[in-house]
């Protein structure tokens, strides 16, 4: 009997496997040098990020979160204060406000690309009365309407901290990367990221210089000069092995942008092929197959599918996952319960029913394996298996 073909969310082991002599090569002088943190290799990533988003400054720090922790207290948000953020985004996003006494203010998303809703986001703003900053996320690697979140930023005086952690080379609308239009971007390296590295790191962006000034002192415990601590900080700090890792990698990263955008574009034509109609189309509307693909990125806006991810029946979600995990095809579900129904933010006193975008995208989403070095036969069994399951 042919042997059924694998196919992971994803697979590191290859993209290590074609880079291994330069990640090696990279480590080693690391090593040789004995110096771990922050010094030399880091400063040549954050330039080399600095240049790749096109922004003045880069900050790196110990992870995705932290960018997000940093900024916010680059900020001086604490006790009391609002921060709005979607409530269909990793808990990091939220977890940080909160983390710092202040207040997430949930908004709901829109159901075409997962990311804040605008007319959502302008009615919060209206009833907020300690707003301090819009937190936006790029979610799976798509811009955020960023023109009109900074033009609603902007007549209220509130910084916009761009929570770009999926989405590092994604374009917006005006075609600008994003992280450079806001005050602060933040990234992750989280290893699965399309930039990851081989552990936890992150990095953020600002085009301001007393803020990048203020980011380095607070990632280093507040501490400038040494032992003379200005600021409150934190100990988060980028390890010199992680951004030389990330450095050989950043070389190739547009190569594999291409490579994920050329499997989207598989996945796109296949499922429409089938019968499946965009995102910006309801799931409720009848269609030849009960299935939405993400809604093409207009240019010169760019998606670089950190996630591929399809919305199809709450009933059929966790039956089509448990059967392409029975036939050997890795999914993920991004995310199953929105931040305003999460246990920990109980006492923010948001009931079900209060969001109802990203409660039925934490019901009928689903990511499919999108990596770059997926083989066509891969994305081929995908597919078919996805569009066989949907007629069943
Ligand atoms: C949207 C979003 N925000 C924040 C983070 C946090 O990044 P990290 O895992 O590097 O802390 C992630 C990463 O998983 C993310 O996807």
């Amino acid at each position: 009997m042919a042997q059924k073909i694998q196919v992971p969310l994803f697979d590191l082991k290859l993209q290590y496997a074609e880079l291994k002599d330069e990640i090696q090569a990279a480590l080693q002088d690391v090593i040789e040098s004995q110096h771990f943190i922050l010094g030399p290799q880091v400063e040549e990533l954050e330039n080399e990020i600095a240049a790749y988003c096109r922004v003045p400054y880069a900050i790196g720090c110990a992870s995705g979160s932290d960018a997000i922790l940093l900024a916010l207290m680059a900020y001086e948000i604490g006790p009391g204060d609002e921060v709005i953020c979607p409530s269909y985004t990793f808990f990091a996003t939220a977890g940080a406000i909160a983390r710092l006494g202040a207040r997430p203010i949930f908004v709901d998303i829109e159901p075409t690309t997962y990311n804040l809703d605008i007319a959502a986001l302008e009615k919060a703003i209206a009833r907020c009365t300690r707003l301090k900053a819009i937190l936006p996320v790029h979610l799976y690697g798509q811009s955020v309407d960023l023109d009109a979140v900074l033009d609603l930023a902007n007549a209220k005086q509130v910084p916009v901290i761009e929570d770009a952690a999926q989405a590092i080379g994604a374009t917006d609308a005006r075609g600008v990367r994003v992280g450079a239009r806001g005050a602060i971007g933040c990234f992750s390296f989280f290893p699965t990221k399309n930039l990851g590295g081989f552990g936890d790191g992150g990095i953020l962006t600002t085009q301001d210089e007393t803020i990048a000034k203020t980011l380095k002192i607070l990632r280093v415990h507040g501490m400038e000069p040494k032992y003379y601590h200005s600021h409150l900080g934190i100990n988060s700090r980028l390890d010199a092995l992680q951004a030389a890792v990330l450095r050989v990698k950043l070389r190739h990263l547009d190569r594999w942008h291409h490579a994920r955008q050329d499997n989207a574009a598989f996945y796109d034509t296949f499922f429409r092929n089938a019968g499946a109609l965009d995102s910006g189309t309801p799931l409720a509307a009848s269609s030849p197959l009960a299935m939405r693909i993400p809604k093409p990125c207009a240019a010169p806006s760019t998606h670089i599918y950190n996630q591929y991810v399809i919305r199809v029946p709450s009933e059929k979600r966790d039956a089509l996952r448990a059967y392409l995990a029975a036939n050997g095809i890795g999914t993920e579900i991004y995310y199953p319960v929105p931040l305003h129904l999460q246990d920990c933010f109980v006492y923010l006193g948001y009931k079900e029913g209060d969001l109802p975008e990203s409660e039925a995208a934490a019901r009928e989403t689903i990511a499919l394996p999108i990596f770059p070095e997926l083989s066509k036969a891969q994305r081929e069994a995908v597919a078919t298996h996805v569009v066989e399951f949907l007629r069943s």
